[in-house]
C-alpha cells in the first residue's frame, strides 16, 4: 500500500511540483496517471521512490515511512520499487542478460556485481524474468541490437529480477509505435495480474490508460483533480482535467482503423528492427550510471 497524506513537493527553485496530494494505492492495483505536460505526473511517481524528495506531508510505501534523507532507507525502498522509463535506460553495450542481472544488485555483494560473477540462482531469476516478457532468446544479444519494444521488455525484465512490490513507469511506451506500445502495456498488465505487483504508469494516450488500468488519476498543476475507476474516466471528465476539449491525439495511440484484437500478441511477431521513432530517440542509446534504473535522468 502506498499512502500520500497532504504531500507537497517544492523544487529547489521554489516551484511547487505537487500540492496537497492525498492518495491511497492498494497492493496489486494498476493505476494510470494522466494529465497535460507539466501537470506533475513524473513528480508524483518520482516521489514514490525518492528520486524527488517530498517537502511536506507524509508518504508511506509498504507501511514504511519514506524518508528521502536516509540513504539506507532509500536503498531498501528502491529494492522494493522498480522503475522503467520512456528511454529504457539500458546499458546498450552489454548483453541483455547482464542488463537484467543488474536488477539483482540489491541481493548481490558489490564485488560479485563488479566482476559480473552472479550466482546461478540469480541467473535463473534473470532468465525467468526474460521468459515472462517473451525475449529469453535474446539473452546473449547486445542490448543495442534490440528494437525499442524489445529494449523496454528488457527494462521490465530487469525490474522483475528485483522482485519488486511496485513498478513505477514514466511514459513507458511514449517512444514506441502504437502496436508495440500495446504489447508492452499488455506485458505490464499480465505481470500485475499474475504476480500481484502494483503498477503505476504515467501516460499521455487515453486509449492506453483506459485499456489497461483499473483506476485513473488525473492531475493538473501539481494536484490530483480526478481519481476513480477507469469506467468513470469519461471524455467529459478528462476534458475537465485538461481544461480543454480532447483531440484525436489525446485519445488514440493506435490508428482507429486497427482493432485491438488485430494486434499481434506473440513477442516473436514483433519487428526486429528499431522503428523510425526509436531510432530518432537519441536517449535510447544512453547508458545508465547505476543499475536498477534508479538514475535521475532528464525529465520527459
Ligand atoms: N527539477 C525541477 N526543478 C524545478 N521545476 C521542476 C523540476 N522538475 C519538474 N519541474 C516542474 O514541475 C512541473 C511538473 O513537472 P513534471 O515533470 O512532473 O510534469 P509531467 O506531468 O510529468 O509533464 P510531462 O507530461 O511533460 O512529462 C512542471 O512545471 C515542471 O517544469
Ligand atoms: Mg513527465
Amino acid at each position: 500500500m502506498i499512502t500520500f497524506e497532504n504531500v507537497d513537493v517544492v523544487y529547489p527553485n521554489g516551484f511547487k511540483g505537487l500540492s496537497g496530494v492525498d492518495l491511497t494505492i492498494s497492493r496489486g492495483e494498476f493505476v494510470a496517471i494522466v494529465g497535460l505536460s507539466g501537470a506533475g505526473k513524473s513528480t508524483l511517481i518520482r516521489t514514490i521512490n525518492g528520486l524527488v524528495p517530498y517537502t511536506a506531508g507524509t508518504l508511506t510505501v509498504g507501511g514504511t515511512l519514506m524518508d528521502p534523507k536516509s540513504k539506507s532507507k532509500l536503498r531498501q525502498l528502491r529494492s522494493r520499487v522498480g522503475m522503467i522509463f520512456q528511454s529504457f535506460n539500458l546499458v546498450t553495450r552489454i548483453s541483455v542478460l547482464n542488463n537484467v542481472l543488474t536488477g539483482r544488485s540489491a541481493f548481490t555483494p558489490t564485488w560479485r556485481s563488479l566482476l559480473g560473477w552472479y550466482r546461478a540462482e540469480d541467473k535463473e531469476i534473470a532468465f525467468q524474468s526474460l521468459e515472462r516478457v517473451g525475449i529469453v532468446d535474446k539473452a546473449y544479444n547486445r542490448a543495442s541490437a534490440l528494437s525499442g519494444g524489445q529494449q523496454q521488455r528488457v527494462a521490465i525484465a530487469r525490474v522483475l529480477a528485483q522482485d519488486p512490490e511496485v513498478i513505477l513507469a514514466d511514459e513507458p511506451v511514449a517512444s514506441l509505435d502504437p502496436p508495440t506500445a500495446h504489447q508492452v502495456m499488455r506485458d505490464l498488465r499480465r505481470i500485475q495480474q499474475d504476480l500481484g505487483i502494483t503498477c503505476i504508469v504515467n501516460m499521455h494516450h487515453l486509449d492506453l490508460a483506459r485499456s489497461y488500468a483499473d483506476r485513473i488519476i488525473g492531475m493538473r498543476a501539481g494536484s490530483v483533480v480526478f481519481d476513480g475507476p477507469t469506467s468513470e474516466a469519461t471524455d467529459a471528465v478528462i476534458e475537465e482535467v485538461y481544461q480543454r476539449s480532447l483531440t484525436a491525439e489525446d485519445v488514440a495511440a493506435v490508428d482507429v482503423a486497427v482493432s485491438l484484437d488485430d494486434l499481434p500478441t506473440a513477442p516473436e511477431q514483433e519487428a526486429a528492427e528499431p522503428t523510425a521513432t526509436q531510432a530518432a530517440d537519441g536517449q535510447a542509446q544512453q547508458p545508465v550510471a547505476a543499475p536498477g534504473g534508479e538514475t535521475e535522468q532528464g525529465r520527459t
